[in-house]
């Protein structure tokens, strides 16, 4: 077996490595069933890392994640760690992955699997057969911008600051990584800012016409404000097919959009780089929930959204879509089955466990695998 494909599983805090567990075994399970080999390594990232190392990320899995084909990343943070200093911060580890990587597209898909469109907090009509993608610029922003911080006044008055900056290319890159999507699918592209209020906003929406103009004017461009588009993805979600925006507002509205498709714990990420000569990007893959410390450790977490990260990593890192297809295809089958995380119980559905979950998936990847 050809083992060129490297990946780093960095597991980190809180539920991550118990939902990161039901991937190895997914790993282990290619590996006998379909021949697939891939080289896994494994880091500390976050808090677990911190409390090894005195860092949330040590230059040794910095280095391990430039050298990797792909990154599978859990979730990090925790209260445990409420009182690290800010540079030390679990998130700290994370946010360094995606920078130095240059991870600037990230791709959040929000689809409702048909078994679960009962369980979205919105009625079933308004969220049945969605299929969304949010691109999420992931490397600049008011998450990096300068200055940051806090300072006082000459009148003792104290004040806090952040900087929301963009230049031409950044949003350009991402812009076409939302016009390439759209092309790929029913060709609509949202582009979300608050040209109402912010400078960086009437910037973003020029460079994003100009941009259609120059290269994608085939594409259906919009453009919205972002508080209307928090609005209509709760009011009519099936309006959208690509959604592009920065950082900040993409971090909130995929939170948003991932409570459509029932749980936070359904919803995957990709993060990619530009492509290198030989058309490889770097990627990090991650679900799009958090480290969950209220019921980690209890057997309680979804593991789904890990699971799909990795059908995400199969896909996009490695071409294997019918791998990717055999994982996603056995998830719906076994939520048409019935079985549910507590996250996503419904009337007249079995809750079971994260490792019982896992069981059911690999069993029948194994059935439509024969
Ligand atoms: C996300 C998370 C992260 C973010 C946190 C953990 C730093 O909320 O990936 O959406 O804000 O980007
Ligand atoms: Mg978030």
């Amino acid at each position: 077996m050809a083992t060129n494909r490297k990946i780093l599983m960095l597991p980190g805090d809180g539920i991550g490595p118990e939902v990161m567990h039901e991937v190895k075994r997914m790993i282990d399970w290619m590996r006998d069933y379909r021949g697939t080999a891939f080289e896994v390594q494994e880091g500390l990232c976050g808090g677990a890392a911190y409390d090894a190392h005195g860092t949330s990320l040590t230059e040794e899995t910095m280095a391990d994640a430039q050298a990797a084909d792909a990154v599978l990343f859990g979730s990090v943070g925790g209260p445990k760690w409420d009182n690290v200093e800010r540079e030390q911060r679990p998130e700290a580890g994370l946010l360094r992955l995606r920078k130095e990587m240059d991870l600037f597209a990230n791709l959040r898909p929000a689809t409702v699997f048909d078994a679960l469109a009962d369980a979205s907090t919105l009625k079933p009509e308004v969220v049945t057969g969605l299929d969304l993608m949010i691109v999420r610029e992931l490397t600049a922003g008011i998450y990096f911008g300068e200055p940051r911080g806090t300072d006082t006044l000459p009148d003792g008055t104290r004040r806090g600051f952040d900087t929301d900056v963009y230049t031409e290319p950044e949003i350009q890159r991402v812009a076409r990584v939302g016009f390439e999507l759209a092309r790929k699918r029913n060709n609509k592209l949202h582009s979300v800012e608050k040209a109402n209020v912010m400078e960086l906003g009437v910037f973003w929406r020029e460079v994003v016409t100009e941009l259609h103009k120059a290269e994608y004017p085939d594409v259906e461009l919009h453009h919205m404000y972002a508080d209307n588009c928090a609005m209509q993805l709760v009011r009519y979600p099936k309006q959208f097919d690509v959604i592009v925006t920065s950082n900040l507002f993409g971090d909130i509205l995929s939170d948003c959009a991932a409570m459509l498709t029932g749980s936070l714990g359904m919803l995957p990420s990709a993060s990619l780089g530009l492509p290198d000569e030989n058309g490889q990007r770097k990627a990090l893959y991650e679900p799009v929930h958090g480290s969950a410390p209220d019921i980690a450790g209890k057997r309680q977490a979804n593991p789904v959204a890990m699971m799909l990260s990795y059908a995400m990593m199969l896909r996009y890192s490695f071409d294997m879509d019918d791998d990717a297809n055999l994982v996603e295809q056995a998830i719906k089958n076994v939520l048409g089955g019935g079985l549910r995380t507590a996250d996503i119980m419904q009337a007249k559905t079995a809750k079971v466990s994260t490792d019982v979950m896992g069981d059911a998936i690999l069993r029948e990847m194994g059935k439509l695998n024969r």
